[in-house]
């Protein structure tokens, strides 16, 4: 078996290859005078079983992943695993005129298996022509969440979509847990309902599938200020970070911005390696 790291997600894959007792291949990148990009795998990937690990986050990680599985079109068996699917959030046609970007990725990906993560929406794995299988990072983040000690920690979910995974990770740790109702104006505002909770000097955690903007963390973190809490962490499965988000999402008052490492930041302190290597450990 050959496991290969594209070029968004080379600790992650590293992490993994560890956890199965492989070395990653390794791959040349460069790009041509016209600034098209150039990939070269330096292995043998002929009848093999291979992995590769690559997100979408970008258009030139997309292209990367595309140029690595055409790469591997002579192995026996192609596993992709897409730990953060860029365009997830394009999953439908909001105007008429517009395509559906995340069924545009997802049609392009030809291999045996791929393996998504806390993917933006289920409804997308139906768009793959290839096998498709979503996995939940729930149970690694409340062992993280577990880790901290803190007492009678308190679960947010900023919006309905984030239900699911605080309603997982809340079963887990046995805690209570609040949804509050966003309305989204664009893709760089929201607005959410203010809520009286009864939080005295608890701990807080706000817990959504990605964090872009920042905007909807930032929204949630002052109706918790306002609820006298003690602190408050942002924990996310994407960290997408986009613009000066960072810097907006510390002044808000965050104690702590905790994330996995499906896209790789200082701030993923949860690996979600032991999630992918499981796979393959027969
Ligand atoms: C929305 O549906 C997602 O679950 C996240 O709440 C959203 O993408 C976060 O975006 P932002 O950080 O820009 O508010």
């Amino acid at each position: 078996m050959k496991i290969i790291g594209g070029p968004s997600s080379q600790m992650l894959t590293s992490k993994v290859a560890r956890l199965l007792n492989l070395y990653p291949s390794i791959v040349e990148y460069s790009q041509f005078p016209d600034k098209e990009q150039y990939l070269c795998i330096n292995d043998n990937t002929l009848n093999e079983e291979v992995i590769i690990i690559q997100n979408t986050s970008t258009d030139k990680d997309y292209m990367s992943l595309l140029q690595l599985i055409d790469a591997c079109d002579n192995a026996k068996k192609i596993f992709v695993i897409i730990p953060y699917m860029g365009y997830s959030r394009q999953d439908k046609r909001f105007k008429i005129g517009e395509p559906i970007s995340a069924r545009v990725i997802a049609k392009s990906i030809n291999c045996d298996q791929v393996y998504t993560v806390n993917i933006h929406d289920k409804q997308i794995l139906d768009y793959f022509n290839s096998k498709s299988k979503n996995l939940d990072a729930s149970k690694l983040i409340s062992d993280y969440i577990k880790s901290l000690n803190i007492k009678d920690p308190f679960l947010i979910a900023p919006d309905n979509g984030a239900l699911n995974i605080v309603e997982t990770i809340s079963k887990y740790l046995n805690c209570e847990y609040d949804v509050f109702y966003k309305i989204r104006l664009n893709s760089n505002n929201v607005n959410i309902k203010s809520k009286n909770l009864n939080l005295n000097d608890r701990s807080v955690f706000l817990v959504d599938d990605m964090i872009s903007t920042g905007e909807t963390i930032i929204k949630s973190m002052k109706i918790l200020l306002s609820n006298n809490v003690k602190n408050v962490y942002a924990l996310c499965v994407h960290p997408v970070f986009s613009n000066n988000s960072i810097l907006k999402l510390y002044n808000s008052g965050l104690c702590d911005i905790i994330t996995t490492d499906s896209l790789e930041k200082i701030q993923s302190k949860i690996s979600i390696s032991p999630l992918i290597s499981e796979i393959f450990i027969k």
